[in-house]
């Protein structure tokens, strides 16, 4: 199956969409990933493979943690991350980082790898046991693969009542029924464990670990970028999205009714900060 409408996807669409909300995935997701980073340290001269890198910022952190004689390498499905990920790099100056193009599924990885590393990066995978199988053929025996997933949708209100109130209004369309180009699966066909650890395990991983983490994330500065963050991202957006003229034509009652949505997420300088949950997902390839 080609994943040409997926890469396509994230190479227009929702690039533009994590673009234009990039501080708030840069924001907050860094407290997860350095969170992480903390628990799973990464030796200095290590060479470590981030896949599904987005704008990078994950990768250059990962660069200055395995020091010069280290390397971190970045692949992303999207050519217009990977151009952001090599500004990212230069503006900080980090000469042990490369980026490279590839389909997680289907290409070459380029390796062996001492480690791997995902954060949401494995998340919208058309076929994910294909992924993993080609993210443990990258990795050197005994290499570890640590992945941040999110949890169940019911522990991510910020996605999921956003997702809930908006099906109530906009009819929804399957990806089947449109000709738009889609995300593929959504942040949470990762999030149960015995099915990840099968995965995992049906592809030759061992020693699979599941370690919870949970925080406050912020989901916008102000009322304003709260609502626009809810109405373009995640399952909420893509729903609105695929309505096409439909889901344009009920954005002002989607509007509305999101106000009251996250009403409850607000903080009293004026931002909205809502729970999440994440797994950290580590195994093993044999040695
Ligand atoms: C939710 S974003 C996460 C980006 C980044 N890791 C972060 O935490 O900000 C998912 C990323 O996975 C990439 N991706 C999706 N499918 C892929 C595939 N088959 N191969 C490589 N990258 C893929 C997308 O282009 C996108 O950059």
């Amino acid at each position: 199956m080609s994943n040409d409408v997926i890469i396509e996807a994230w190479n227009t669409v929702l690039f533009e969409k994590f673009s234009r909300f990039k501080y708030l995935f840069i924001e907050g997701y860094a407290a997860i990933s350095e969170e992480v980073l903390k628990r799973h340290q990464y030796a200095e001269g290590a060479h470590v493979l981030e896949v599904g890198c987005g704008f990078g910022d994950c990768t250059v952190e990962i660069a200055k943690c395995v020091g010069a004689e280290g390397v971190a390498t970045g692949v992303d499905c999207a050519s217009n991350f990977i151009a952001e990920c090599h500004k990212t790099a230069a503006e900080q100056g980090i000469k042990n980082a490369r980026f490279i193009v590839a389909d997680v599924e289907a290409d070459d990885l380029g390796g062996p790898y001492d480690e791997a590393f995902a954060r949401f990066g494995t998340m919208f995978f058309n076929l994910p046991g294909l992924a993993m199988k080609n993210i443990r053929a990258a990795l050197k025996p005994g290499g570890k693969f640590t992945q941040i997933v999110w949890r169940k949708r019911e522990d991510n209100p910020w996605v999921h009542e956003a997702e809930c109130c908006v099906r109530n209004i906009v009819p929804v369309i399957s990806h089947d029924e449109t000709d738009a180009v889609h995300c593929g699966p959504g942040p949470f066909s990762m999030a149960g464990p015995d099915m990840v650890s099968d995965m995992l395990q049906a592809v030759g991983f061992e020693k699979i670990q599941f370690e919870r983490f949970d925080s406050d994330i912020c989901i916008g500065r102000n009322l304003e970028e709260s609502i626009a963050f809810a109405m373009e991202i995640g399952p909420a957006g893509e729903i609105i999205r695929l309505a096409g003229e439909e889901g344009e034509r009920l954005k002002g009652d989607v509007i509305v009714a999101l106000k009251d949505v996250i009403a409850k997420f607000e903080k009293e300088d004026g931002s909205f900060w809502a729970p999440s949950s994440a797994w950290f997902v580590t195994a093993y390839n044999p040695k």
